[in-house]
């Protein structure tokens, strides 16, 4: 059994940042999630070594500055949804957020799923920009890329600059590989549809040696399930079939990221399964973590 992780801020308060990413950025690994409390939506963390967490803002909240994107016409700015009980949190259900930077804008762009509070019907991703990793991130809108339902998501960026959306589509059953535009704002084109009818959710991708590893969950809701891995030489083609990863739960986790973490003294590159161990929907706010290496067995096979 891999031990639950559960990291306190500076604050002595524990880190909410579910479903989101780390990422390395100027010298400090920023940590950034769901964070359901209150009016929050996202929230950000930083550290040096990955065990001390500083917590940085609230980056994303119900009361964010709004301003639509001209490129996003069926956008719905309302962050605030009058007459819906909440699920959990206040207002609209905001999962999955993860951010990228963009190079030739210098800005950072946060992508997420975006859902009434109550259900899971709308599937939309959303859009919101700041000029820092972790400031006041200002809302741009929600829609269904190019009208496909969205839910579970995460982004890629390649070595290039290229990004990618990557969300599953069709009530779930369909994972899609969408290309962003140059400012990594809108959506450029759907790139891929893998494993159609295959049901999976929670994906992440990451590249090793020039192979991308796709990471994903089956759907059982809130209780982990068996997770799969597949692998490809292109964003775009040539996905391999799906392999087991992990035990029949993922060891009581579905993943989130996978952060590569350069130790100099080795000069080795340790790639670091990050899986959330939810407490469900009644238990959310008593969600962990879940932290382990990931084990090369070749340059195309992995375990944890
Ligand atoms: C599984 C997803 O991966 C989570 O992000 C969340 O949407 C839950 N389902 C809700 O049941």
């Amino acid at each position: 059994m891999i031990e639950t992780y559960r990291p306190i801020d500076q604050n002595g308060e524990p880190v909410h940042a579910h479903g989101g990413q780390i990422i390395a950025h100027e010298g400090w690994y920023y940590w950034i999630g769901e964070d359901r409390r209150g009016r929050n939506k996202v929230s950000c963390y930083r550290s040096k070594n990955l065990e001390c967490w500083e917590f940085r803002n609230h980056i994303l909240t119900l009361d964010s500055p709004q301003k639509q994107h001209p490129l996003l016409p069926t956008a719905d700015l309302r962050l605030e949804v009058e007459g819906r009980k909440a699920g959990i949190g206040e207002g609209c259900n905001i999962e999955r957020p993860k951010v990228l930077y963009n190079r030739k804008t210098g800005k950072f762009v946060m992508w997420m799923h975006w859902e009434l509070p109550d259900d899971y019907k709308e599937a939309r991703c959303a859009v919101a920009v700041c000029d820092t990793i972790d400031g006041d991130y200002t809302y741009l809108g929600s829609f269904n890329p190019i009208g496909h339902m969205s839910r579970d998501c995460t982004v890629f960026q390649d070595d290039d600059g290229t990004a990618y959306f990557i969300s599953s589509a069709r009530e779930n059953l369909d994972t899609h590989i969408y290309r962003l535009s140059e400012d990594y704002l809108t959506i450029d084109k759907l790139e891929r549809v893998l494993w159609p009818g295959q049901q999976r959710e929670a994906a992440t991708v990451f590249k090793r040696h020039g192979v991308y590893f796709m990471l994903t969950s089956g759907c059982t809701g809130w209780a982990p399930n068996q997770g799969s891995y597949a692998w490809s030489r292109s964003m775009i083609d040539g996905w391999s079939m799906r392999y087991p990863f992990g035990d029949e739960t993922t060891y009581q986790s579905q993943s989130t990221w996978v952060l590569p973490v350069y130790h100099p003294e080795s000069g080795e590159t340790e790639y670091l399964y990050i899986g959330d161990r939810w407490g469900g929907k009644d238990g959310y706010f008593e969600s962990g973590y879940v932290r382990v290496p990931i084990v090369f067995d070749s340059d195309t096979e992995i375990h944890i």
